[in-house]
């Protein structure tokens, strides 16, 4: 599959990238807040939409740089639903960049196998972004590289809500019987069934919340909140999130000592695997 990404990169970010995956295992799943974009316009006496203009910048070398170092899943919050209580002005202006950013991106997002996918109230946004979104998900639904989701009129509690109402439609309709509902089970209801968990949840601006994000989804995520404000959020700053999840210990509720012990029987486990398999092909 041609991937221009990777052919376009400098040396010396494919060296920082190279020692990034050598040291450890990346996250499979990328959660992002992008948060700040007014703050950096105020900065700068700009009107709030030259923020969201240049957060779009960010997310074009976050998307390649998960791309190039093979993440498969990125998650975008663009759009919750309270956002839809902003000014009508500025509802408008964030649409009508989104509608821009699917038009302008599309093509370059498909040659380098990234597929799209959204997940929210979707039928609220406007119907000329609809269908420019449904075709752009539809025309990369094949490819095989960086799962891109944009979260777009996306609340966590009411995907979750919907989810129960779901459930209870299953169990009247006889399909599914209340002892069935499992934690698993339950994910399968949700728009995030077809992705892991995100392993790293990223927000910018420093606020310390999740904003209705991916509730049931971040049970587990390690959180990397930064001051940074989103529009000058590069791949530098992604690669700092990502040293430092790579130090962190995820325990999901056992001791750090149990961790380093099933490391190590694993360790032993590989070992003999391979001394195993290097008496059987004698
Ligand atoms: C994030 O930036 C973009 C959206 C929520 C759409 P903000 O617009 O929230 O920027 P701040 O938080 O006001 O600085
Ligand atoms: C969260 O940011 C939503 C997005 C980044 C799209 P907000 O700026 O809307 O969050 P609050 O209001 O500060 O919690
Ligand atoms: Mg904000």
């Amino acid at each position: 599959m041609n991937n221009q990404w990777i052919d376009s990169q400098s040396p010396e970010d494919k060296q920082l990238q190279a020692s990034l995956l050598e040291a450890g295992t990346l996250p499979r799943h990328i959660a992002i807040i992008m948060d700040g974009n007014g703050r950096w316009a105020m900065d700068r006496n700009l009107p709030r939409a030259a923020g969201h203009q240049q957060g779009i910048e960010s997310v074009r070398d976050i998307v390649k740089a998960c791309s190039q170092l093979n993440i498969g899943f990125l998650t975008v919050y663009a759009f919750s639903m309270e956002n839809w209580k902003r000014p009508r002005m500025e509802v408008q202006i964030l649409m009508s960049l989104l509608k821009t950013y699917l038009l302008q991106e599309i093509d370059e997002l498909d040659a380098n196998n990234v597929r799209l996918h959204a997940i929210g109230k979707l039928n609220a946004l406007p119907k000329n972004v609809q269908n420019i979104l449904n075709e752009a998900i539809e025309r990369t639904s094949k490819n095989t590289g960086l799962t891109l989701t944009l979260a777009l009129s996306y609340s966590g509690r009411w995907d979750i809500v919907r989810a129960v109402q779901m459930i209870a439609l299953d169990i009247r309709r006889g399909t599914l019987s209340p002892e069935d509902i499992t934690d698993e089970q339950f994910s399968k209801y949700l728009l995030t069934e077809s992705m892991p968990d995100p392993d790293l949840m990223i927000r910018t601006s420093g606020e310390m919340r999740l904003s209705n994000f991916l509730l049931w989804e971040s049970a587990y995520s390690e959180m990397y909140i930064t001051k940074q404000l989103w529009p000058d959020f590069r791949r530098e700053d992604l690669y700092c999130a990502l040293k430092d999840f790579l130090n962190r210990e995820r325990r999901f509720g056992k001791t750090g000592q149990q961790l380093r012990e099933s490391d190590e029987k694993e360790n032993q486990q590989g070992s003999l695997r391979r001394i195993i398999s290097s008496f059987s092909s004698r």
